[in-house]
């Protein structure tokens, strides 16, 4: 366990996450920040309770691990563009995020780490799902890492793509609080390793989700047995840990070794969440 001289860090799963306390994410000096950097490396999701933030410090320590990444589909805040409401209300049929997936995998060089912040919660329900795509890979055996080594898999975030008979434009019409916007000439296609190396700690991480649509080379029909099985595998019960929100709790979660998944279990009430996401570099 690393040991921190500014924050307080509380395991909350065997698989991942830890609770950070003893911090103002409003005010965060280079030291702090060191060990926030250092808790996400070994928890891979760490989580902060009872921040009173404004949108404008939420970016400005989203902008201190790097550029903001614009997400190509959706519309961003009118006043902060780069920050995304993901609000659902009872009027709204279909849930952001509810399907395992790591953030912007679409793109060349999908999103390093995404920060959450609840603004309103349900009253029960709404929590958000994590696992650890270290321990995914870790607990492959030989055989299938010699396979998947060198494999790639082609990542779709068109807003046409397909998903159980629908298409995303569809999926997005059963949600009216959240406006879609053209991508314009954004690249949302993109080849990624199956296996990436983490570019600050080393370590190898499986690295497939939701936005996978085949193997580079081959068919969906050819892709699908082990792709899905890779699916499957990378989110048991035992690589997870599960985040209950409360107002004012803030996520921090390191999209290269982790996939979430938000939860669609409070039918009638609204929740309300801030959303900014950090780019990152070009997986290898
Ligand atoms: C997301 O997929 O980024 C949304 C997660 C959530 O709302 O819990």
């Amino acid at each position: 366990m690393p040991e921190f001289q500014h924050i307080e860090a509380k395991p909350v799963a065997g698989a991942l996450g830890a609770e950070i306390s003893g911090i103002d994410l409003g005010h965060i000096d280079e030291e702090t920040l060191d060990e926030i950097r250092r808790a996400l490396h070994e928890y891979l999701v760490i989580f902060f309770r009872g921040q009173d933030i404004t949108p404008a410090q939420q970016l400005a320590f989203a902008r201190r691990w790097g550029d903001i990444h614009v997400h190509p589909f959706i519309k961003g805040m009118d006043d902060y563009p780069e920050i995304l409401e993901i609000r659902k209300t009872p009027a709204d049929k279909s849930n952001f995020g509810g399907a395992w997936h790591s953030d912007q995998m679409f793109s060349p060089r999908p999103a390093m780490g995404t920060i959450l912040y609840a603004r309103q919660v349900p009253s029960k329900g709404g929590d958000t799902l994590f696992t650890n795509q270290y321990l995914a890979y870790e607990t492959l055996s030989d055989g299938l890492r010699e396979t998947l080594a060198g494999l790639r898999a082609v990542s779709v975030g068109d807003r046409f793509k397909s998903t159980g008979g629908r298409t995303r434009l569809d999926i997005h019409a059963e949600r009216p609080s959240m406006q879609v916007k053209d991508p314009g000439n954004v690249q949302t296609t993109a080849s990624h390793p199956v296996v990436r190396t983490h570019p600050e700690t080393g370590r190898k991480a499986l690295y497939i989700g939701g936005h996978c649509q085949h193997f580079d080379g081959l068919t969906d029909a050819e892709s699908a047995p082990l792709l899905d099985w890779l699916c499957q595998h990378s989110t048991k019960p035992e690589f997870q840990c599960r985040f209950r929100w409360e107002e004012g709790s803030v996520a921090f979660w390191d999209n290269r070794c982790t996939q979430h998944y938000a939860l669609d279990d409070y039918p009638g009430e609204t929740r309300v969440m801030h959303r900014v996401t950090i780019c990152g570099d070009t997986p290898v």
